[in-house]
């Protein structure tokens, strides 16, 4: 009796663990640095789980992802379907028409080009 609890008990264990993994979603990286087009300006360097941080919804910036799914890359679509706005201005849309509503809010975060495209 003892020994089919355990082993019971075990099974439950394996299905809970496996589940965990099948279902974690990629957090991605730490820090980005975005150098997808490239053509005039320097890399910007993104910190990337300082900004989950501050905002828990994902959809934020993934605005794609089915509720509870995985995330996936900007330029997955951005500058490569056409319906999808280039690369350049899915990022200005999103990162810095954002920081200029968190500036006005009173925040500080860096709105000027040189700020986010430093070299
Ligand atoms: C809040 C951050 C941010 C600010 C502010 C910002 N950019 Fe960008 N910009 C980006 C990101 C991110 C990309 C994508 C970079 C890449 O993929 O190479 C980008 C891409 C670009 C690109 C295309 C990449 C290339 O090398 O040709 C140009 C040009 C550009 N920005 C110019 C500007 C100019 C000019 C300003 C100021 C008027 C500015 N940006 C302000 C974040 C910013
Ligand atoms: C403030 C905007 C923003 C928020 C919020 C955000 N991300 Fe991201 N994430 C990005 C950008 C930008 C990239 C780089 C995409 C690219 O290079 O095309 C990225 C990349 C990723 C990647 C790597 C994708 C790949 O295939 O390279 C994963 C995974 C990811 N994010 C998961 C998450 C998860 C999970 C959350 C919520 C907990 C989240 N992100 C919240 C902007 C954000
Ligand atoms: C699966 C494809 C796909 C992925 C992944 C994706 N987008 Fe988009 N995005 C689109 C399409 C298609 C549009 C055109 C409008 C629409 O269908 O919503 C769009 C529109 C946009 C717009 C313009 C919205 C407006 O109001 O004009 C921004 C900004 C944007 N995406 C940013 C991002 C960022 C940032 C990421 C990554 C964190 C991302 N997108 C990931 C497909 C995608
Ligand atoms: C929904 C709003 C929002 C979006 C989208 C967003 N940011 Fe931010 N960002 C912020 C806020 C708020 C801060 C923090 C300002 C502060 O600390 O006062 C910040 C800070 C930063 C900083 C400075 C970090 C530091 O430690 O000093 C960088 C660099 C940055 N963001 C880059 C980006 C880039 C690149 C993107 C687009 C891929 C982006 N952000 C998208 C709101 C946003």
């Amino acid at each position: 009796m003892k020994k089919k609890l355990a082993a019971l008990v075990a099974v439950i264990f394996a299905v809970v663990a496996v589940s965990t993994v099948v279902f974690a979603v990629d957090q991605g990286p730490e820090t980005i640095v975005i150098k997808e087009v490239q053509k005039k300006k320097p890399p910007v360097t993104f910190p990337h789980r300082k900004h989950q941080e501050m905002f828990k919804d994902c959809k934020t910036c993934h605005h794609k992802t089915e509720e509870g799914g995985q995330p996936k890359a900007c330029s997955e679509c951005h500058g490569k379907v056409k319906e999808a706005p280039k690369f350049k201005k899915a990022m200005h849309k999103t990162c810095r028409d954002c920081h200029k509503k968190e500036k006005a809010a009173g925040k500080n975060p860096p709105t000027k080009c040189k700020e986010c495209h430093k070299k």
